[in-house]
């Protein structure tokens, strides 16, 4: 199998990051991960890529042009897959337009409802009964890209924030990768 030359974008912790990964050391896996791009250079998971000798790049989003650097760096790497995991900058219509159908998200909520940060307090407070991941394509509006697969839980009545989003987080280790072997099963 000819493995996609992916590129994994991060901004923190990493954990989904480290699980891509650990499943891209499968021969079956279709993906593999050739480069890491964070927008935060305390970002915990860029020692990950260190770890596993992968090619990692430091983006100052704060500057006007910082998505060129990564355009030129997914050319130099011959990216041809990108997920987001754990992203926390909008990727520009450039980019997108770049990746047609190649772009994919991992976001903490069953899409469409809770678009954007802070899911869990948000389900509290709405008192909602089920909670989850969604990994979806990225399209030019935020969180609102085709679903490729949810997984769901029942939301307990002792579960606080921090229980949620253990909770979410193991069903996204599931997720990201059954998504991804879905996606490449049908092409
Ligand atoms: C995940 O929960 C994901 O749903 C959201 O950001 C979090 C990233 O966690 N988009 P990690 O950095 O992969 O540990």
């Amino acid at each position: 199998m000819v493995k996609k030359n992916t590129c994994v974008f991060i901004s923190g912790k990493g954990s989904n990051l480290r699980n891509l990964i650990y499943h891209s050391r499968n021969n079956n896996f279709p993906l593999k991960i050739s480069l890491v791009i964070s927008n935060n250079k305390k970002a915990n998971g860029i020692i990950y890529a260190k770890k596993f000798k992968i090619p990692y790049v430091l983006v100052n989003s704060k500057l006007k042009y910082y998505e060129n650097k990564i355009l030129l760096s997914l050319k130099k790497y011959k990216i041809n897959f990108i997920c987001l995991a754990g992203y926390m900058k909008i990727v520009s219509n450039t980019l997108i337009k770049n990746y047609p159908r190649r772009i994919i998200n991992i976001h903490p909520s069953l899409l469409p409802r809770f678009k954007g940060l802070n899911t869990f307090s948000r389900m509290l407070k709405n008192k909602e009964k089920k909670a989850g991941c969604t990994v979806h394509y990225v399209n030019e509006k935020l969180d609102s890209g085709n679903v490729i697969i949810q997984k769901k839980f029942l939301i307990r009545d002792n579960d606080d924030e921090t229980i949620l989003k253990k909770k979410t987080q193991k069903l996204e280790y599931k997720a990201f990768p059954e998504a991804i072997i879905k996606i490449f099963r049908n092409i």
